[in-house]
């Protein structure tokens, strides 16, 4: 490989890297596919912007991919008390960060 092609790849390789990291830190809008077991998409995308709006103050915001639905079970009752968050409010988190899942 001569030198003009080494660089090319490395860019090359840079770029796909920061393509695949922005899409996949970004938080999904539910569609409709999302919609499973009863629950609406009302509730998903109401869901979404509670966590937006209350979870981000106090640390970034854990993409929904990184936890099992045990994990954010766990983590959902402590941290909504932390956020104040009323029980249709953590439901409504809940359902949002499993969902994708299903
Ligand atoms: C008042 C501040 C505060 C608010 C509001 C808050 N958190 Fe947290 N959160 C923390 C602190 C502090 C920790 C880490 C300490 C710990 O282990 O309890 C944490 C940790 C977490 C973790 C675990 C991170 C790890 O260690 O893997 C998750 C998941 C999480 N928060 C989700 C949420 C969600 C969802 C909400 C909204 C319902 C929220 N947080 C609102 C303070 C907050």
């Amino acid at each position: 490989m001569n030198f003009k092609n080494a660089f090319l790849c490395f860019f090359y390789t840079i770029f796909l890297c920061s393509v695949i990291y922005s899409c996949s830190s970004a938080l999904y809008e539910p569609d409709s596919k999302n919609v499973k077991n009863g629950t609406l998409l009302s509730e998903l995308k109401e869901g979404r912007e509670i966590y937006i709006r209350k979870c981000s103050s106090c640390h970034n915001l854990h993409l929904p991919e990184k936890y099992s639905e045990s994990e954010w079970d766990h983590w959902l009752e402590i941290m909504a008390k932390k956020a104040q968050l009323t029980k249709q409010e953590e439901l409504k988190v809940y359902k949002y960060v499993t969902m994708e899942k299903k």
